[in-house]
């Protein structure tokens, strides 16, 4: 299935026409589809139904409430890197005993909020890390379940901020070092080791990585499972890579399945996958509309409403986004398409062919679902934007647009006599 498909020319969300969105809400926009939310869950979840693994939905790509609860319905756990992503997964509906706990500088308030919570695992990153789980716990009088996260130093050629299973990276343990840092955490009280965990980064567009990663994992895991009886997980990770361009395809968790499944079914481990992008990125587009055409010296700028404080991945990764006119036409300009805010790295598009566009009209930022909403700020006072869910022929708000009193609502201006 598709989300978001032109119906009479017009680019639809489901069966919610985008001009009438625009019109209700507002633009700029972000627009999630609910039925390819779920769609891309169940495509993992019957890719690996023979292990009946445990899919952790990574918050960090999509923190929106409606968005982690469809996860939710459909039995998901969650992934979370902090002590508000853990609130958040909670509050949308997510048990503790499905959530597991990563990052590299858990603090002890997140530590013993998650350990009172009763979580599934804290995916340890560093031998530090450990004694603070292990004072926490012996503080509050709780057990700390863990996983060590490894790093089995594969590339999995993705962009340098993002590929986190290198040596060079600061993600998880070298696997030299990982059994003595088992060694650790059995001597430390409070701690149960339940699990190993592994991620080598995002958006990973080939299997061989993956295949790579868990051939140099698996002996480690098949020494540590013979050494801990307790024991009992095993955490691949997310990453899969999606389609940002028309040439590109999804990473086929069918083929991935296919791939590692003689090895982890060898294992005889409890598998959990934790996938961000994969499940969201095309589940959600940011609409926006055109302010203005403006023609430079040297090229034509299409100036929107949106802006990278809205979507920062462009600005940040020279990530590419597909644009799509939201009323279909084939002409075309060339130029650069860009947002209101004061930074020449403003821009969704540069030297593209665009849909020649005039101004008012609306434009689709497609592929935003992920790394969108959840990276925007207020930078030059710029209020975020209001989020939609549709599902068939409804649409929601799930998140309503800042106003300018939620840019100040946390200041004080102090009486200094
Ligand atoms: C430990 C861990 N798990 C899962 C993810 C999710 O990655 P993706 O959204 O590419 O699936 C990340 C991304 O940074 C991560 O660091």
């Amino acid at each position: 299935m598709e989300g978001f498909t032109y119906r009479g020319g017009t680019l639809h969300a489901e069966e919610v026409s985008a001009v009438e969105l625009a019109e209700r809400y507002g633009t700029p926009l972000y627009v999630y589809s609910r039925g390819y939310l779920r769609h891309q869950f169940r495509r993992i979840r019957e890719a690996f139904a023979e292990i009946d693994p445990l899919i952790c939905f990574a918050v960090k790509a999509n923190t929106s409430a409606a968005v982690i609860h469809t996860f939710a319905a459909e039995g998901a756990g969650a992934d979370v890197v902090s002590g508000g992503e853990l609130y958040r997964a909670r509050r949308a509906g997510i048990p503790a005993n499905r959530i597991v706990f990563a990052g590299v500088g858990k603090t002890a308030e997140e530590i013993e909020y998650a350990i009172q919570e009763e979580i599934l695992g804290f995916t340890v990153e560093s031998e530090a890390e450990l004694h603070r789980i292990s004072e926490c716990a012996t503080r509050i009088g709780g057990t700390a379940r863990v996983d060590i996260r490894v790093n089995p130093d594969v590339d999995p050629k993705t962009h340098k901020y993002t590929s986190t299973g290198k040596k060079e990276n600061k993600f998880g343990v070298d696997l030299e070092r990982a059994v003595k840092a088992y060694e650790l955490a059995a001597r430390l009280p409070g701690v149960e080791i339940v699990g190993l965990h592994m991620h080598i980064g995002s958006p990973v567009m080939s299997i061989d990585p993956y295949v790579e990663a868990l051939e140099r994992v698996a002996p480690v895991v098949r020494e540590l499972k013979a050494a801990y009886p307790t024991l009992r997980h095993l955490d691949i990770g997310g990453g899969l890579g999606i389609r940002y361009r028309d040439e590109q395809e999804d990473l086929d968790p069918a083929r991935l399945a296919e791939a590692l499944l003689p090895t982890l079914r060898d294992l005889g481990l409890k598998v959990l996958l934790e996938p961000g992008r994969f499940l969201t990125g095309n589940a959600g587009i940011l609409l926006t509309r055109v302010q203005y055409l403006k023609e430079g010296p040297e090229k034509t700028f299409v100036i929107m409403d949106a802006a990278m404080n809205d979507l920062i991945r462009p600005a940040l990764y020279e990530a590419y986004h597909k644009i799509l006119p939201v009323r279909e036409t084939s002409d075309t300009l060339t130029g650069d398409l860009v947002g209101p805010v004061c930074e020449s790295g403003d821009f969704f598009a540069q030297n593209r062919e665009l849909p020649a566009v005039q101004a008012g009209e609306l434009l689709a930022v497609m592929s935003a679902g992920a790394y969108g909403y959840v990276m925007a700020s207020n930078y030059n006072s710029r209020g975020r934007p209001a989020e939609v869910m549709v599902s068939g022929g409804t649409a929601k708000l799930v998140q309503r647009r800042e106003t300018w009193d939620n840019l100040v609502a946390g200041e004080t201006i102090p009486a200094w006599e």
